[in-house]
């Protein structure tokens, strides 16, 4: 595997920008490229923006010197430097298959392109591309540098040693990398969110709660949870000393009952209407930058606290911790 040094980033908006900010605080450089030349100062204050939660994170950690960024809106240029290219273009299949094409033509055959795809698989991503086994789909959660979780899946054609040193490099910048054994629509973590929103565009068709009771009926309850163990461990507890077993006894008819829809109702004006102005009143006024702020916060004080019991994010962060000595120590 390559010692990478520099990383490549394609398309630097809300997520290129989260990759950037994670891997310039691990000391790696990047060649952020994007179409857009205004992108150079929003991806530069996004860096900055993200540096008091990171340096907060990683207090008292054997951190290296930063890397340094510099921005083309040339991506071929990009190509020819990066060791490891991240992919972060909007979420069209058309689009992303041309730019990575474009990418592989020219990056040697040896540097990884990992896709920050959303939704779609390696295997629709990889087809007719110069040197396949190396393309892969490494989704990241948002904001980047502050969630470790980073689902890793290959496709028809990704080889294991890609995957490995994906895996590889993804750990040596502090995160969790989630090993996806099935390419599918959505990964993993996508298809569990989108089974929620689906809930929630129908609560709001039907007049059933605003978005301000639903985010309530998340944040004071199971989300205060979820950080912590996930919805299965969750729910081995809420069985009380019969487990799992006495849960799924207990809860197991419900799943025959009407409690969900599955299927999305359709987005009418009007449920567009319910969720943009309900949210834009849920945020009493604050940027999103504000927003940003306090979420960025509150994501480095949860992960500090499961620090001390070495439980999930925690744990991810005492291993990072871990593995930064042992590179100073080198
Ligand atoms: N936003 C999220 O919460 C989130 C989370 C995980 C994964 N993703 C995935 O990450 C990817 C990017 O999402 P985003 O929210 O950052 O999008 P975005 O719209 O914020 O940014 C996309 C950027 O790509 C640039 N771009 C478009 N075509 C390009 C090309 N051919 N070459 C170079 N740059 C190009 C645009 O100018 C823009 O700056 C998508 O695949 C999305 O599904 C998003």
């Amino acid at each position: 595997m390559r010692n990478i040094k520099t990383l490549g980033l394609l398309g630097t908006g809300v997520i290129g920008g989260g990759w950037a900010a994670r891997a310039l605080h691990c000391g790696i450089d990047v060649v952020a490229a994007d179409l857009n030349p205004k992108m150079e100062d929003w991806i530069r204050g996004a860096v900055e923006t993200a540096a008091p939660a990171l340096d907060d994170l990683t207090e008292g950690m054997a951190m290296p010197p930063k890397g340094t960024l510099s921005f083309t809106t040339d991506s071929r240029e990009m190509a020819e430097a990066a060791d490891f290219i991240q992919e972060n273009v909007p979420e069209q299949l058309d689009l992303k298959r041309s730019a990575l094409a474009s990418i592989a033509d020219v990056a040697p055959a040896d540097v990884i392109i990992s896709s920050s795809t959303s939704g779609f698989m390696p295997s629709e991503l990889q087809e007719g591309m110069t040197h396949p086994e190396r393309l892969l789909v490494g989704h990241p959660f948002n904001p980047v540098y502050l969630c470790p979780l980073v689902e890793v899946v290959g496709g028809k054609e990704t080889s294991d040693a890609a995957k490995q040193a994906a895996k590889t490099f993804y750990t040596g910048i502090g995160m969790h990398a989630l090993m996806v054994r099935k390419e599918v629509p959505g990964h993993i973590s996508d298809r569990l969110q989108e089974a929620m929103w689906r809930e929630i565009l129908h609560a709001l068709n039907d007049d059933i709660a605003t978005t301000t009771e639903l985010d309530a009926s998340i944040v004071y309850g199971p989300g205060l949870r979820w950080a912590i163990m996930g919805m299965n461990q969750i729910y081995m507890m809420a069985g009380g000393e019969g487990g799992a077993g006495h849960f799924l006894e207990q809860f197991a008819p419900a799943l025959d009952w009407p409690w969900s829809h599955l299927k999305a109702p359709e987005l009418s004006d009007e449920i567009i209407d319910r969720y943009v102005d309900g949210t834009t009143e849920q945020a009493e006024g604050q940027s999103i930058r504000d927003m940003e702020r306090i979420r960025d916060e509150c994501l480095v004080a949860i992960q500090k606290v499961l620090r001390k019991h070495d439980m999930a994010s925690g744990a991810t962060l005492n291993n990072f911790a871990q593995l930064m000595q042992d590179k100073q120590g080198r």
